[in-house]
């Protein structure tokens, strides 16, 4: 525990806060099915990729669909969120977050992204952050999606660093999970925070100097 060289970053939930768009962009899917799509259903939702989050939400489903009209409802949901996301800026980049990501930079950390999103580069472009993590291992390099631990353990690889040199931030259940499979130490953020698995439960996104042994950030 502590002595970290890296840091892992999910990115819905903890660098930015996408879960209004995936909400929106799926409640339309939905809505045109017929079926129930609310908050609760939603929050079943973080961390899992795509095609997971899509049979979750058709466990409200009578019907049957085949594995092509599926994969048209995602291509669907994910041009409408694209559309929303578009909506983002530099502005939407919490400045606790900017600040706290350049602390731990400057106390030679190296920082990654390790999302299921195939929208990462998009959405890190849309805040100005392209270029600015060592290394991103997101969902166009996994097969297998959070709580299997993949997508960090290629996050580590590409950083070069072992998994215990690593902490892993995460706001979603299924992401601590991931971490802990892979032997990464945690920090949760919200339902991450509460869940009991996580090596550090934290209230604001700014505890992560101290427990990186950075100098505290100004915001
Ligand atoms: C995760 C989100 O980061 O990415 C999930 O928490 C989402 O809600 C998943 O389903 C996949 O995102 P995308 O952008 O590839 O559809
Ligand atoms: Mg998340």
């Amino acid at each position: 525990m502590g002595s970290y060289q890296g840091v892992i970053f999910d990115l819905d939930g903890v660098i930015c806060f996408t879960d209004k768009y995936h909400y929106a962009a799926w409640k339309t899917v939905a809505d045109k099915l017929g079926i129930e799509f609310n908050e609760t259903i939603n929050n079943r939702l973080r961390g899992v990729s795509r095609m997971d989050s899509l049979e979750i939400i058709l466990e409200k489903y009578d019907g049957e669909l085949t594995a092509q009209e599926k994969e048209a409802l995602a291509e669907e949901k994910n041009e409408l969120y694209k559309k929303l996301l578009e909506r983002m800026s530099p502005a939407d980049l919490s400045p606790e977050v900017k600040a706290t990501l350049d602390a731990l930079r400057a106390a030679g950390l190296q920082l990654a992204i390790g999302s299921s999103s195939k929208n990462t580069k998009f959405i890190l472009q849309r805040l100005e952050l392209g270029g600015y993590f060592d290394a991103i291992s997101d969902g166009t390099n996994i097969t297998r999606s959070k709580p299997d631990p993949q997508v960090f353990l290629m996050a580590a690889e590409f950083l070069g660093l072992q998994p215990e040199k690593c902490l892993v931030v995460e706001d979603a259940q299924a992401g601590i999970a991931a971490a802990v499979a892979g032997g990464f130490d945690s920090a949760g953020l919200g339902e991450a925070a509460q869940c009991g698995q996580a090596t550090y439960a934290m209230k604001t996104f700014a505890e992560l100097t101290g427990i990186c042994g950075a100098i505290p950030a100004k915001a």
